[in-house]
């Protein structure tokens, strides 16, 4: 990479971005999982310039520190007066001993180290004043246009609002990324005026004055147009987005990932997949989530600082947080795993389970319509579909602590704190409050009593009862073996007809 020691660069990342309508200042809305402003810095990073000045003004303490946090040195801008005057405030901080200042905006993400590299060399070959980075653009709408003379040397950049007809027509547009030689550059600022639609001291002038000097001004034009891609507006947000989302997808099946149907996927920049991995359409796999080899991520799942180790599976539509999945262990359809959840290799977490601040040991399954929170679930262990752990008692959480091969029956409470030993039984639909010790049954519910002849008996006395009221037997309403009483009532307009009051034996 092209030596940029004696460069300062300066990101120009002061404006509020009206056209965002935002309360949060531009450079900090977030494309391809990042903020706009950190994909800028970290464009900037592999260059090792001397300086990496960040101007900031709207929002100045959060875009400052998260400058800072990356790297640069903040410096500010206020009140906002134009391009042309960050670059007059930058002036102050950039160290005398600096030949050359690479300038960005703010929110340009899609530019690659690269670019800026061939631009800083294609300028410093090129011996010039001040080299700009141009592109065409089919859609020019916004930019501002590259004017060029007759034998195409560059001579003014006019901006969308100044432009003819003529001039709006040209597709070659100014990214706003530009190197400057210093020493030329700072007359040129010194004689900006803001003869314009907004009344600011526009960067784009200084090219113009430049030329009207006699220095040489040059373009690069970008061999990728898309990367100079700005962002205004919320729309040009989702186009750039879309444009990160692809680069990582395109990354992770470079690297050995199946994706199906990338277009679909939203990727974060850190995330990582091995070999063989299979990920299904409308995956969100976001933050620091890592993904083994042979994994299979089933379509619409949202994993975000998961870790999945080889050879696991997640099935569709589960929504997994802060949360470890060991390999060969399978989690889902439709489940969820919020933070602290860690299935262990060969675990299995089914349908409509949730699983929190719990390990689920080796081999363990707890397959459908279960809560599980502050648990540990032993080895082999099986539980019951519907059982809950109720950890919570409107104050306190609490633990619970199952063993080893243990069946826990369907429907089962375990009531936290509360432990079941090794090998132990609990019967479906027992509500356990009390510990049970290793290798015993534990029932907890209410004694089943059958009644001999019951039901045939009610439907004797509602076909008796419908023969005396005359009615068929559909329209005795829910099935009473008695007249309605709250239809009687809704039809004699609350006149209360007295009705004999039988009560039926049970
Ligand atoms: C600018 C260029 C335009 C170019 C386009 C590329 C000017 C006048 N126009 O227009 O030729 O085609 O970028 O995307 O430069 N900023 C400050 N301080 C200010 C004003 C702006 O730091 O006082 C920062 C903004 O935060 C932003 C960057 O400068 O990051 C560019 O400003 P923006 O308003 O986006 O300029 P554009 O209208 O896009
Ligand atoms: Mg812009």
């Amino acid at each position: 990479m092209s030596k940029a020691s004696d460069t300062a660069i300066v990101i120009l990342a002061a404006g509020k971005g009206t056209r965002m309508r935002s309360e949060l200042a531009k450079v900090l809305h977030r494309a391809g999982g990042r903020t706009l402003l950190e994909h800028v810095i970290r464009a900037c990073q592999p260059l090792k310039p001397a300086q990496l000045l960040v101007v900031v003004g709207h929002q100045a303490e959060q875009v400052g520190e998260l400058a800072e946090q990356l790297g640069g040195q903040a410096v500010l801008q206020q009140p906002q007066r134009g391009t042309g005057h960050a670059m007059q405030v930058a002036r102050r901080a950039i160290r005398k001993s600096a030949k050359f200042a690479l300038v960005l905006p703010g929110d340009a993400p899609l530019l690659l180290p690269e670019t800026l590299a061939a631009l800083l060399d294609a300028h410093q070959r090129g011996e010039a004043a001040a080299t700009l980075l141009s592109a065409e653009l089919n859609d020019p709408t916004d930019y501002g246009r590259v004017l060029r003379d007759s034998e195409g040397r560059v001579q003014a950049i006019v901006e969308e609002k100044a432009a003819t007809p003529e001039q709006r027509a040209i597709r070659e547009v100014n990214s706003s990324i530009y190197c400057f030689t210093l020493e030329k550059l700072w007359p040129a600022l010194n004689a900006l005026r803001p003869a314009n639609f907004h009344r600011e001291l526009y960067l784009t002038d200084a090219i113009g004055l430049m030329r009207q000097r006699n220095e040489r001004v040059l373009a690069y034009v970008a061999p990728d147009a898309n990367e100079i891609l700005g962002c205004n507006t919320r729309a040009h947000l989702a186009d750039v987005d879309r444009v990160l989302r692809a680069r990582k997808a395109a990354e992770l099946m470079e690297s050995g990932v199946t994706i199906y149907l990338p277009e679909t996927v939203v990727i974060d920049p850190e995330v990582t997949g091995g070999n063989d991995t299979v990920i299904e359409p409308s995956v969100q796999l976001l933050g620091k989530t890592r993904i083994g080899m042979r994994c299979k991520i089933g379509t619409g799942s949202i994993l975000r600082d998961v870790r999945v180790d080889d050879d696991a599976i997640v099935g569709a539509h589960s929504v997994l947080d802060s949360s470890r999945v060991g390999a060969t262990a399978q989690v889902g359809p439709f489940s969820r795993l919020r933070p602290g959840a860690d299935i262990r290799p060969g675990a299995h977490i089914g349908n409509f389970v949730e699983v929190k601040n719990s390990v689920i040991h080796e081999g363990a399954k707890a397959m459908h319509l279960s809560y599980l929170g502050d648990a540990s679930v032993g080895e082999k262990t099986n539980i019951g579909a519907g059982t809950i752990t109720c950890n919570y008692d409107g104050v306190g959480k609490y633990p619970t602590t199952i063993g080893k091969k243990v069946f826990i029956g369907s429907d089962t409470a375990l009531v936290a704190p509360i432990r079941v030993g090794d090998g132990a039984y609990v019967a479906a639909g027992s509500t356990v409050t009390e510990n049970v010790p290793a290798d015993a049954l534990a029932i907890a519910r209410g004694r089943q009593a059958n009644k001999p002849g019951w039901a045939a008996k009610r439907r004797r006395e509602m076909k008796r009862a419908e023969k005396s009221s005359g009615r068929s037997p559909r329209r005795a309403v829910g099935g009473r073996a008695k007249p309605n009483r709250r239809r009687a009532q809704s039809h004699s307009r609350g006149r209360r007809r007295p009705q004999p009051r039988k009560r039926s034996r049970r």
